[in-house]
């Protein structure tokens, strides 16, 4: 058993390794990076809840497999305390965080493990100068869709207008609500 609960996070470029280390801290848990790890199933009954935090690039939510396997191995071991959800993943992007948890964006990354997974959305960063080659030249298609997409909402169009540079949404309280789950599950 581990010392330390753990908060997962995959992260690239640091903005939802900021998040994760924020609920950490909260929480006096351990950020622990993932990024690259099949993070076993095994073992993490003692630390439910359990908190992943990952970002969206395109098809892919960073994180949400390894988080489905885990919801579903813990819902098996935890059958007797009832229907109560024992993961939740925060989806950082760049889309509007309201209109992303009203449309439930994430949901469709965790197949049939869906429901087992409590969702929470927040806003995260971008800074075109750092970008991988293969990430600039997706975010451009990107940014050229929204600029000609009819009825673009004001933060698309502020995606479009951040051009070259790029911008930061990252703010941390905003994780509040995934405190505030944890602490009350
Ligand atoms: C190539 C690329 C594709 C992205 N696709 C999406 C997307 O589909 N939806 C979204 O909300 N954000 C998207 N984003 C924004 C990232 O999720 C955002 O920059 C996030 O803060 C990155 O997290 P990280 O700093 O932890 O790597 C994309 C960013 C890049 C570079």
């Amino acid at each position: 058993m581990p010392a330390e609960k753990r908060v997962f996070f995959s992260s690239v470029y640091g903005s939802s390794q900021a998040y994760a280390e924020e609920i950490a801290k909260q929480l006096g848990r351990e950020a622990v990076d993932i990024t690259d790890v099949e993070l076993p199933s095994e073992g993490l009954v003692e630390e439910a809840p359990l908190i992943f935090v990952g970002p969206v690039y395109g098809v892919k939510l960073l994180g949400a497999e390894n988080a489905a396997c885990v919801a579903r191995e813990l819902d098996k071991a935890l059958i007797s305390q009832g229907s109560a959800k024992h993961v939740a993943f925060v989806s950082v992007g760049l889309t509007d965080p309201e209109k992303a948890a009203k449309k439930d964006s994430s949901a469709k990354f965790f197949g049939d493990e869906k429901d087992r997974v409590e969702r929470f959305y927040v806003p995260g960063r971008i800074h075109y100068p750092k970008l991988k080659l293969a990430h600039r030249t997706a975010i451009k298609a990107m940014l050229l869709y929204y600029s000609s997409k009819p009825g673009a909402t004001a933060f698309e169009r502020e995606l479009v207008a951040s051009g070259a540079i790029g911008f930061d949404k990252v703010d941390v309280s905003l994780a509040a609500p995934v405190i505030k789950w944890a602490e009350t599950r």
